[in-house]
């Protein structure tokens, strides 16, 4: 099976987990894609949907699906993402797709948060994937020298095809920082969510995935 047949088998498993009736959050990314071409099949037993980019309420937008601002919902039953790293705990790396602030707020409202990868993205010890950190632009160069400062490499993340920062849906931009072996995912979380500066960082650690399902060429396996 290629990587995307693997993705689409995990987002039809996903559906399972869509409660009737409710608000569901909606991730980004490729993943994330896919689920929502599978939610748009049941999108009349939904009553809306949060999304976590513009990409994503585009795309929900597109199939007819009703997506509502986060400020006018009082509760989410689940929240339906992808991810670019987990490990058996359910820590996850986030934000490969730069969506990791509007991920995190999103997720933070949910009842239950629904991680779906491929398998490849199951990893031991978090880290090999470069860490986004979304930064309010003023603040690049000194949060770069504190995360140098914790035994990371940092670069900015820049616009495709151009020398010119790459900016998300709020205005931050993104420092990837390459190097990190992440024993403590919710320690580092924590401290780099202290320098000022960050906007947010994409360890989901803290608040994990609670369940994953993980597409392999045995079928749809679940880490709970
Ligand atoms: C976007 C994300 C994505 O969930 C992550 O990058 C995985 O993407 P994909 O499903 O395309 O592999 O965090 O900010």
């Amino acid at each position: 099976m290629t990587q995307d047949e693997l993705k689409q088998a995990v987002a039809r498993a996903a559906i399972d987990y869509v409660v009737a009736g409710e608000i569901i959050g909606v991730g980004t990314g490729s993943t994330a894609n896919f689920f929502i071409d599978e939610l748009a099949k049941i999108k009349h037993t939904i009553k809306g949907t949060v999304a976590s980019s513009e990409a994503t309420a585009a795309r929900l937008a597109g199939h007819g699906i009703a997506v509502f601002d986060l400020n006018d919902v009082e509760s989410i039953a689940v929240y339906i993402d992808g991810a670019d790293e987990i490990n058996a705990g359910g820590a996850m790396i986030k934000g490969g797709g730069a969506a990791l602030t509007r991920e995190k707020i999103v997720a933070s409202v949910s009842k239950q948060f629904v991680c779906i990868a491929d398998g490849s993205k199951l990893v031991d010890t978090l880290g090999a994937f470069p860490l986004p950190v979304e930064v309010v632009p003023m603040a690049r160069a000194a949060v770069s020298r504190q995360l140098a400062a914790l035994g990371g490499t940092p670069r900015l993340r820049l616009k495709a095809g151009t020398d010119q920062p790459f900016m998300t849906d709020n205005g931050g931009e993104i420092i990837d920082v390459l190097g990190l072996q992440i024993a403590d995912p919710v320690a580092l979380e924590q401290q780099i969510n202290q320098i000022v500066g960050v906007i947010a960082v994409g360890l989901f650690a803290a608040r994990g995935a609670n369940v994953c399902l993980l597409g392999t060429a045995d079928g749809v396996k679940k880490l709970a």
